[in-house]
């Protein structure tokens, strides 16, 4: 069967900044609790998820030097769309030019892990290149008179290219879950605002990651020990702390981006894989973790053997 390599990336957040103190100034909370609770330190907030996904889908389309009438599919991950009815997808397809099928996947914050694997499994089907991207705007539906979930949000939006290669595929592991019995503990009813069992979606959060990365490790036949890299969801700055003590992965091979975007959902893994590739963190042949979990609740990790890309263009003429 083909395997799949990410050949570009590219992410998109709005130009607007809300800081700690800017909310502090008009909620009941404090830097102090805001940084030392989440990690948080600012968030971007503004723009809609099409937009948002449009500008980092071209940035990750131009950065693989990939044109957009050659994708064969693009998966947007979002748990804010647009509209309930078309799919925001559509709005990216038409922005972009994509010539491909398009289509929403909602699974909350692990959207972006859940599009990766769906992508690789539609490349051992026989696609050659898809666009996946994860694009939230979660401060559209947070009651920002509510401290509890004002001080969390963020939005933005990041993208990856998946190309088919001849190669062997960076996919080695994989794990996808879900308990649709604990979805009163974050929810947003139609029409709504946010709503999150704080202390209960943590305590599941820590085990959830744990569980999911274990496994997708176990899937890839290696162990947390050769993680060079570990990108997990961005919800909580005490969650990653928590849950890569656990899996014995130390404090400098974990990516931590919250302090500057929030929780962004399914935008929260791309965003902190872009900044890991940007600042030199992900050298090729490492070992990459992702791992997110969101409402539903729902988990995913997916286990990468990084690099590649510069057999892209082989990879292409050949197609
Ligand atoms: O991405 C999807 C998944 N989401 C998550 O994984 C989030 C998981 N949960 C968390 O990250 C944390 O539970 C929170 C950051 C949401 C809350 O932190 P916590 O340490 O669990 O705080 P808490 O809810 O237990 O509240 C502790 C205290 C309370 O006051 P009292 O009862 O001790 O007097 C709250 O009223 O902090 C108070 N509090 C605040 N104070 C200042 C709650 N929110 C705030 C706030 N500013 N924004």
């Amino acid at each position: 069967m083909p395997g799949a390599r990410i050949t570009g990336w590219g992410m998109a957040v709005p130009e607007k900044v809300v800081t700690n103190d800017d909310l502090s100034a008009r909620l009941d909370t404090s830097d102090e609790w805001i940084t030392e609770r989440t990690g948080i330190r600012q968030r971007h907030v503004g723009g809609t998820t099409s937009q948002l996904g449009i500008d980092a889908g071209r940035r990750a389309l131009d950065q693989a030097g990939v044109d957009a009438a050659d994708v064969d599919v693009l998966v947007l991950a979002t748990t804010t769309p647009d509209a309930t009815v078309p799919g925001t997808s559509a709005t990216v397809q038409q922005g972009l030019g994509v010539a491909g099928g398009a289509f929403d996947l909602n699974a909350a914050c692990s959207g972006f892990v859940y599009a990766l694997v769906v992508a690789h499994g539609l490349v051992s089907l026989g696609a050659r290149r898809i666009l996946v991207v994860g694009s939230e705007t979660l401060s559209r539906i947070t009651d920002w008179d509510d401290r509890s979930m004002a001080v969390l949000v963020g939005d933005g939006a990041g993208a990856v290219v998946l190309e088919a290669t001849d190669g062997p595929g960076q996919l080695l592991g994989w794990d996808l879950g879900a308990d649709g019995s604990l979805r009163h503990l974050l929810k947003c009813d139609l029409g709504g605002y946010l709503f999150m069992n704080g202390k209960e979606i943590f305590r599941h959060a820590v085990r959830a990651v744990v569980d999911s990365s274990t496994a997708a490790l176990a899937r890839a036949g290696v162990t947390a020990a050769d993680v060079e890299l570990f990108v997990p969801h961005q919800a909580n700055a005490r969650i990653i702390t928590a849950a890569s003590q656990r899996l014995g992965i130390p404090a400098e091979r974990c990516v931590v981006t919250i302090d500057r975007y929030g929780n962004t959902s399914s935008a929260s893994i791309p965003l902190a894989l872009c900044d890991a590739i940007d600042t030199g963190r992900l050298r090729p042949g490492a070992l990459v973790l992702l791992s997110g979990f969101g409402g539903g609740m729902t988990w995913a990790s997916a286990v990468l053997r990084w690099g590649g890309w510069r057999d892209r263009e082989a990879t292409r003429r050949r197609s």
